[in-house]
């Protein structure tokens, strides 16, 4: 039976988290009571992948209400809106985030008391993190029959358990099609600049016992001529109710090179990543962090001094080049406009 190391885990009052930026060379958690100290983590991405923000941002509403010692509801509202809105803050482009925080404090709002309200954040949080780790090991089950034994799977970034609660987006159908006893081998583009797919994703396939080779981001276009992809598998942080596709850098060139080889790309996200409020690339921001991280490896400098860096940190895959969409519902296809909205069960759409 496949053992992932835990993303993440509330031990009663406190958060345990693995600091992601020390991986793969240690494997760390670090323990806190401190909300704070998990919005810093999610900003400086010790804890990253769109599912994993999410619900640690839901156990920092929970860490707040656990050390909270307001004694009326109404305060305790009130500085519940404030970290909320600070958790909001700290990275702008997965939707999860903004979703698992609304649905915390929402869960509060309905409360008679401030130790009703405290129960329920906590309650909610927990809620967020069990139905996030479900939700994916469905779309394992789901996805898993579009890996074939002997297959060759590319993938970018990080989708995997260390982005999730557990068993990871674009993963899960691997691990799922692992545990069948099929075998086949994954490529982890490496992801420049925080090198997600090199760092992050052979790690933690490989420590599964599953075959994986790095490549650089630049050689997509030459290893879909010489190396027979079978399918390209990816997550996202948010898809719009149109059907766009906000992923890691790399991840729209991958899509693009796909469709000229005739290689399906699938995504895979749980509905929690679909924002039926966004419907274009313009509705919702993508991340731009400093170009410092694109400038130094590892504190070493590789482009001239006096020269800066362009850093978007995610890019947006256009519907028409996304074969299906594997969520928890069932894999959604195209067209999205009318099959997102009736996945969801939404009629208004
Ligand atoms: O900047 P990151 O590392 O948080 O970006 C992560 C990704 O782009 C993932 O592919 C996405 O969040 C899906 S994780 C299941």
């Amino acid at each position: 039976m496949l053992s992932l190391p835990r993303t993440l885990e509330w031990r009663d009052g406190k958060l345990a988290f693995i600091d992601q930026t020390k991986l793969p060379e240690q494997l760390v958690y670090v323990e806190t009571e401190d909300w704070e100290r998990v919005a810093k983590a999610i900003k400086s991405m010790e804890i990253r992948g769109a599912p994993a923000i999410g619900v640690a941002a839901a156990y920092a509403l929970a860490l707040f209400a656990y050390h909270s010692t307001v004694d009326s509801l109404e305060r305790f509202l009130e500085e519940l809106d404030r970290v909320a809105g600070a958790l909001k803050r700290t990275r702008p482009t997965a939707v999860n985030l903004f979703w698992a925080v609304d649905r915390v404090v929402a869960a509060a709002k309905s409360a008679t008391s401030v130790d009703d309200a405290r129960r329920r954040v906590i309650e909610e949080a927990k809620r967020i993190h069990f139905e996030d780790e479900q939700a994916n090991r469905r779309i394992g089950e789901i996805g898993e029959h579009l890996i074939g034994d002997g297959d060759t799977v590319i993938t970018v970034c990080n989708a995997g358990s260390l982005a999730t609660s557990y068993w990871g987006t674009a993963t899960a159908p691997m691990y799922v099609a692992r545990e069948r006893g099929k075998k086949f081998r994954v490529i982890a583009l490496e992801t420049r600049p925080f090198l997600q797919g090199a760092r992050l994703t052979a790690w933690e396939l490989s420590q599964a016992g599953i075959e994986v080779v790095v490549a650089t981001d630049n050689s997509i276009g030459i290893l879909a001529e010489k190396e027979r992809i079978d399918l390209a598998l990816v997550g996202a942080d948010r898809i719009t109710r149109l059907g766009y596709v906000a992923n890691k850098l790399g991840t729209y060139p991958l899509a693009l090179v796909a469709r000229v080889h005739n290689i399906p790309f699938y995504v895979a996200a749980p509905t929690s990543t679909i924002d039926m409020r966004s419907a274009g690339p313009g509705d919702f921001e993508i991340e731009k962090r400093d170009p410092s991280e694109v400038l130094y490896i590892k504190g070493y400098r590789i482009a001239p001094e006096g020269v800066t860096a362009i850093y978007y940190a995610f890019d947006i895959t256009p519907p028409q080049l996304v074969t299906g969409i594997i969520t928890e519902k069932g894999i959604i296809y195209p067209p999205y406009e009318k099959n997102i909205p009736r996945t969801l069960g939404l009629s208004n759409f």
